[in-house]
């Protein structure tokens, strides 16, 4: 359960070299209780599927896996199914297993990368769908007493890529397992944003299915950003900033085409990867770290590149954005070091 030296070039999707002093794994929850009771990974960093995480190149904290499987139907009343997930789940194989069986409402987050525990502390989302959104509840273990806990919805305290998680309860949890509440029939399919449409159109569907939209989205996704297995990458490296209604419309001045999208306080949101292109960085390389030519927001490792580069690089795009838009610029990925 608990390892020396260990190599987590495998562990993280941006595919660093970095090694782990320690590192244990937990394959249940039994597991995670006994591995919180030794002092030593008090402050460990908890790892899921590395999809969200840059590693120097030795992480001062030790590290702890969360590999707890399970996947299985806890309740079905009417058009509805619970479903209960371990938190070690691959979260795409959660997506293809829901929709083999027919069940809705995961389609829209295909081909995410990372697994079921991370998708709640930063309420994953895509095309129109947030996990808040297909959220029954989920279970965790307090770190420092071992106590098990079930959160709903409303103690999660979900917002844009934002929960309790990463607030008030940041580093004092970790979630074992995570449940799901999906419909049999009539679907409530989201279909409206833009790319979808575009590409299920293309399809020339009669009746759609969650299936249908799931192969929108993977269509949409493998021609847009690349497979963290052929090229190390974290998906979107930054949040889309959202900046103050007065901001946005003096920015709307000096770039008319500006991407948008209006929130409820009167904000705006903006996409990052539009930003990043502006500044010219998109599809730009130093050494073996870069944007991808397909989308601004992805930085890439083409090899060899080092926890250090890619977050030096990361560093230099803040800057540029700054000097030209004024506007800052927040990662979503976290860094391990
Ligand atoms: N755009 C550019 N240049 C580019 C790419 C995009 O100008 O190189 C502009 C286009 O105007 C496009 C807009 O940015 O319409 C938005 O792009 P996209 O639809 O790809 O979405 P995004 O805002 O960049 C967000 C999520 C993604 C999620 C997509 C689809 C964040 C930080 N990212 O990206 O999530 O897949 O929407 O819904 O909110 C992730 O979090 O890792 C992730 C991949």
């Amino acid at each position: 359960m608990i390892h020396q030296d260990v190599s987590l070039k495998t562990y993280n999707s941006f595919g660093v070299a970095a090694d782990a002093s320690l590192f244990a794994v937990a394959k249940s929850v039994d597991d995670l209780q006994t591995i919180l009771r030794d002092q030593r990974f008090a402050s460990a960093w908890i790892l899921g599927g590395g999809s969200n995480t840059l590693f120097c190149k030795t992480p001062r904290q030790p590290i702890l896996h969360v590999d707890i499987p399970g996947l299985d139907v806890i309740t079905e009343e009417g058009n509805e199914v619970v479903i209960r997930v371990g938190a070690g789940v691959n979260w795409h194989e959660l997506v293809m297993w829901s929709l083999d069986r027919g069940y809705g409402g995961l389609e829209n987050l295909a081909l995410i990368p990372g697994n079921v525990g991370a998708a709640p502390i930063q309420n994953i989302g895509a095309y129109g769908v947030e996990l808040k959104d297909v959220f029954e509840h989920c279970t965790l273990v307090f770190r420092e007493t071992q106590d098990i806990q079930v959160f709903s919805k409303a103690d999660c305290q979900f917002g844009y890529r934002d929960s309790i998680f990463k607030g008030e309860l940041k580093n004092k949890t970790v979630i074992t397992e995570v449940c799901f509440r999906l419909q049999k029939s009539n679907y409530n399919l989201q279909t409206s944003y833009g790319a979808i449409e575009q590409q299920l159109a293309e399809q020339n569907h009669h009746l759609l299915t969650p299936k249908d939209v799931a192969n929108a989205v993977i269509a949409i996704r493998t021609r847009k950003l690349p497979d963290p297995k052929k090229l190390g990458n974290a998906g979107s490296f930054f949040k889309n900033p959202i900046v103050e209604d007065k901001t946005f419309w003096k920015l709307k001045e000096s770039h008319p085409e500006i991407p948008h999208f209006k929130l409820a306080n009167d904000s705006y949101k903006i996409p990052a990867a539009w930003i990043i292109e502006q500044v010219g960085l998109k599809g730009t390389r130093e050494g073996d770290v870069g944007t991808h030519e397909n989308h601004a927001l992805v930085l890439v490792n083409y090899g060899n590149a080092s926890g250090q580069e890619i977050t030096d690089f990361s560093k230099k795009i803040q800057n540029e954005v700054q000097k030209h838009f004024g506007i800052t610029l927040t990662p979503e990925v976290h860094f391990c070091c």
